[in-house]
């Protein structure tokens, strides 16, 4: 009896783990962003569903292949430890049969794997050329027929095809937004091709998906999907030239960037400021965050970034400049003015 009952508290136990399993799998999918299980776009929707269609035929062969090794476990388990079953070599009916279903299986899901490349690999005629560079540890965004240069936050408009042009300004990264589907290698010296629609507004989160040195899991990106209106407003708003600082305190900002370090990597359009390392930072004041999307772009953020970039981004390419409360102060009033 204490056997029996020891063997049930077994059982509630790998039960309990059981459940446990698929409950944490669909938490992570019910998680609204990212997730290749909740897509937003065309192709998205194309490779969610070739996955639920690999995942169902894999689970029904799991499923046939576990229940039969089950079987025959419990049926021909011995009886009699003393006694050798008989031996016999095989059954050739069925070996040839269970080959040839795992063939045509295997023929089936490369036939709709290919299907589906085929139909989401070329980019629509009409699509909007953006070029994506990223870099230790930031993302570029280039909208050469616009002549906006932006970073880490990719802005598009709904249900409007995006070509982005992928390559690499150091190491291989690679681009991933989960729910627009598709991920691409950023290679230096090479420009990979994949193209982008969203057809619900809203923000979707990407990340690096290729070991690209200490920072790789900080180097994160936003898509920020806005209506045409929206889209054409801000696309107006980046072409202007940057704002002039007004108030005394980002006018001494201002100073304080053209004297100091930040002159060397940042460009800032219609101001001395015209390096080319470090982010495009003519309307970092109009961007949702700062340090490739790890911290809200808010003034205390700010100042906390500038005090100390690689303790927030470890590597960071920025290093700590060394500038005193009063000048962060002045930088951050600046800088938050860039609209
Ligand atoms: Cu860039 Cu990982």
């Amino acid at each position: 009896m204490a056997r029996i009952r020891g063997a049930a508290r077994g059982w509630a136990r790998w039960g309990a783990v059981g459940l446990l399993i698929p409950g944490v799998w669909l938490t992570g999918c019910a998680a609204q962003s990212p997730s290749i299980l909740a897509p937003v776009s065309p192709k998205g929707r194309a490779e969610a569903e070739l996955f639920w269609f690999i995942f169902l035929i894999t689970a029904g062969v799991f499923v046939l292949v576990e229940t039969l090794l089950l079987y025959a476990v419990l049926r021909f388990r011995a009886r009699d430890p003393h006694t050798v079953p008989p031996q016999i070599h095989g059954n050739n009916a069925l070996e040839i049969s269970w080959t040839t279903a795992t063939a045509l299986g295997l023929a089936v899901i490369f036939a709709m794997t290919w299907r589906t490349m085929a139909a989401t690999s070329a980019p629509p005629a009409d699509a909007m050329p953006v070029k994506v560079t990223g870099h230790q540890w930031w993302w570029e965004f280039e909208y050469p027929t616009l002549g906006i240069t932006t970073a880490n936050e990719l802005v598009i408009p709904v249900g409007r095809p995006v070509r982005l042009t992928v390559t690499s300004a150091d190491v291989i990264h690679s681009f991933w937004v989960p729910q627009l589907g598709g991920k691409m290698d950023a290679i230096p010296g090479r420009e990979n091709t994949l193209w982008l629609q969203a057809d619900v507004e809203g923000v979707y989160h990407g990340q690096c998906a290729e070991l690209c040195g200490v920072s790789h899991a900080n180097m994160r990106l936003r898509v920020r999907v806005v209506s045409d209106a929206d889209f054409q407003r801000w696309v107006e708003a980046q072409r202007a030239p940057a704002a002039q600082p007004v108030e005394p305190l980002a006018q001494q900002g201002y100073q304080v960037f053209m004297s100091k370090a930040c002159v060397g990597c940042h460009t800032i359009n219609g101001t001395p400021a015209q390096g080319k390392v470090g982010p495009n930072l003519t309307h970092v004041g109009s961007r949702t965050t700062i340090a490739a999307g790890l911290l809200e772009n808010t003034p205390e953020n700010l100042a906390r970034w500038l005090d100390n970039p690689p303790a927030i981004k470890p590597g960071s390419l920025m290093p700590r400049l060394g500038l005193t409360p009063e000048e962060i102060q002045a930088l951050v009033a600046y800088l938050s003015s860039l609209k």
